[in-house]
């Protein structure tokens, strides 16, 4: 099978990459394939692949907040143009999204069919994405998933790991809950949700659920670091994005399908224990040639 994988350099896509290398990967990358640009769907449809895992996206949430018209044509009209060619081609396109289409008002995890509310322009745009994919009628599933760590490039785990070896305390939000997802997990589950017959939304994330500041204290605990970890409030924090208080997502039609991730607590431990968790910026794993 010839599999089109957008962001196939990303955190994610190097993942499936990797995951993937029996079948014939066609990576898409920047800057020869930008999501941003008019002639997207030409160069898929030009690929003709049997397969799409859109994983492409403009990723960084505050700096969404300074460049919505940026985001919006990554993540929303770039989906747009991905989901046109996958209709034309008659492929299914499997499109990852984000528990950030929601507002974290809720205080029991997301289900697929809760209504998103994005409280910030990347959640917008991501939620955006959705919406078109869901539109082109093609033969689609939406992926949402949450609070990825993995070796490539840069993450909230890596950031910890670092910084407990080189700073004296560590101040880390408390009030944001969400689920750390291993980006390996979510890599195969994405396999496995290929060879199923699924369409629509589906959660997939590792299991459990905690706060940021969780998730440092974790960090520091694998690596052995003595730095404390004390927690501190979203405002104190002052990132520019607002945030969603609380984005967990139920595993629940995922685990109905037989599909059920680590605990990310054991997911973090396989992580902490390999070579990803201190790889040096920028990593990108190497490519299989289209
Ligand atoms: N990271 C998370 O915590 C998280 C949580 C929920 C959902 N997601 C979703 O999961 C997917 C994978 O995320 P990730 O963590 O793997 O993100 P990532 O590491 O930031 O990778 C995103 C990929 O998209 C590429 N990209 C960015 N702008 C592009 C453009 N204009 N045209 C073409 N490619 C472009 C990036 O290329 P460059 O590296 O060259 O810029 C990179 O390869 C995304 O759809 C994201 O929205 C992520």
């Amino acid at each position: 099978m010839r599999i089109l994988i957008t962001g196939a350099d990303g955190q994610l896509g190097s993942e499936l990459c990797r995951v993937l290398g029996y079948e014939t990967i066609i990576p898409m990358t920047l800057p020869e394939f930008d999501l941003a640009k008019p002639d997207v769907e030409a160069k898929v449809v030009a690929a003709s692949p049997d397969l799409i895992i859109h994983a492409g996206a403009y990723t960084d949430v505050d700096g969404a907040e300074r460049e919505p018209d940026e985001v919006v044509a990554v993540n929303a009209e770039g989906t747009r143009q991905i989901a046109a060619a996958a209709s034309r081609l008659g492929v299914r396109l499997i499109y990852i999204s984000t528990d950030y289409v929601f507002d974290g008002q809720q205080c029991m995890p997301y289900h697929e069919q809760d209504d998103p509310h994005p409280i910030n322009q990347y959640g917008f745009s991501k939620w955006k994405g959705e919406q078109a994919v869901l539109a082109s009628g093609t033969n689609s599933l939406i992926v949402r998933t949450a609070w990825l760590f993995g070796a490539v490039g840069k993450n909230f785990v890596k950031s910890i790991a670092q910084a407990a070896q080189s700073e004296t305390v560590l101040r880390v939000v408390d009030d944001q809950r969400g689920c750390p997802t291993y980006a390996e997990d979510l890599a195969y589950a994405i396999v496995a949700l290929m060879t199923k017959d699924v369409v629509g939304i589906i959660h997939v994330t590792n299991r459990g659920h905690c706060s940021w500041y969780e998730l440092a204290r974790a960090v520091v605990r694998e690596i052995g670091a003595d730095c404390p970890v004390l927690p501190i409030t979203t405002p104190q924090a002052g990132r520019l994005a607002k945030r969603p208080q609380y984005s967990v997502l139920s595993d629940s039609r995922c685990a109905s399908l037989g599909i059920v991730l680590p605990e990310w607590s054991q997911a973090l431990a396989r992580f902490a224990t390999g070579p990803g968790l201190f790889s040096t910026e920028p990593q990108r794993a190497s490519l299989p040639q289209s």
